[in-house]
């Protein structure tokens, strides 16, 4: 699903919530990793195991898998299937796989995002659509609810989340309208706040809460920070030979796996200002997809959440 983000229209497909999830670009994922194995795979994000069921399916034996989610509630999808399941960050990817002794990998997949059970869960708060409270947490256990950031933080910060997490043009007018309305308890709630605080022309364009829940979304759970870390500590962990598979869903989340790779690809991405290379590029990988991949049109038609997923891999090369 295009997880990030709630389609504007769900298929029926979507709509009967036929799957836990369903996984993305799934051929594409398992066609790369097929030279790399046999040996181990994490899957970073595992939702309802969808990718990691596909690989299975594809290699069998050939695959160890490991299953990683920061949301405990995934464990129950990995049940039966034979993977190690661990719950916790991907930014801790050298930490979980070292207390299970895994030292090296074949790949790392990351399917960035929220899962569809997630974001068809009301109880989990991360839908406008549905009535939930405002939680937005993919660990449950984690302390920053949305609710907090929407209740307590102060109009600068949420201005500069909208404009920086939301890339939202109408930053100032929601983050004011979002305090002049607190408390506020619910999704729907803080939605139609939204919606009133922006001028009626965007309300023809789309939800107009649909970048404010993406940059709270972001904010709740760290997600860029996570995924800066989580990159790096994979490709980290990669043999040569082996391959980081990521698949993101807006332009945040890809500006930052294009940048990685071709920082690894030792691509110099200092900003044109700087009078000297200060990034140390070095090569270490070698870019798989010069552009990303996209789903075909008979995917997005049948998955309307895959819509804005793109697809960036690249393979580590011998030290
Ligand atoms: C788009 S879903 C993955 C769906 C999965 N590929 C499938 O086919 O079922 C993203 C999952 O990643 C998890 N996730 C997001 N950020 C994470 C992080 N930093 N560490 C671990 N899991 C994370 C979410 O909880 C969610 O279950």
């Amino acid at each position: 699903m295009g997880q990030n983000q709630e389609p504007e229209e769900p298929t029926k497909e979507d709509r009967h919530g036929r799957d836990y999830h369903r996984p993305v670009l799934a051929a594409e994922v398992v066609e790369l990793f097929r030279p790399v194995l046999p040996g181990v795979v994490v899957d970073a994000t595992f939702g309802g195991g969808g990718h990691t069921r596909r690989l299975l399916d594809a290699f069998g034996d050939r695959v160890r898998m490991i299953a990683i989610d920061r949301d405990p509630d995934t464990a129950a999808q990995a049940e039966g299937l034979g993977v190690t399941f661990l719950a916790g960050d991907f930014r801790d990817l050298a930490r979980l796989l070292d207390g299970i002794g895994v030292t090296g990998l074949r790949g790392v997949l990351f399917d960035f995002g929220v899962s569809s059970h997630q974001l068809d869960t009301p109880s989990r708060g991360f839908s406008y659509r549905k009535t939930g409270p405002l939680d937005m947490r993919m660990d449950p256990s984690a302390p920053l609810t949305a609710a907090t950031i929407v209740n307590t933080w102060p109009v600068e910060d949420l201005i500069r989340i909208l404009r920086e997490w939301g890339e939202e043009p109408h930053a100032e007018r929601i983050a004011r309208a979002i305090v002049a309305a607190r408390p506020l308890h619910t999704t729907t709630e803080l939605a139609e706040v939204v919606a009133d605080a922006v001028p009626a022309v965007r309300r023809r364009r789309g939800h107009p809460a649909r970048k404010t829940f993406q940059a709270l979304r972001i904010a709740t759970n760290d997600e860029l920070a996570a995924i800066s870390s989580g990159l790096d500590a994979a490709i980290d962990l990669l043999e040569p030979g082996g391959r980081c598979v990521a698949i993101s869903y807006h332009s945040l989340e890809d500006r930052i796996v294009k940048q990685r790779l071709r920082e690894g690809a030792g691509e110099c991405v200092c900003p044109p200002e700087l009078p000297v290379c200060g990034c140390g590029a070095r090569a270490e990988l070698r870019i798989l997809t010069p552009k990303p991949v996209t789903p075909s049109a008979d995917e997005i038609a049948a998955n309307a959440r895959a819509r804005s997923a793109r697809l960036r891999a690249a393979e580590k090369v011998a030290a």
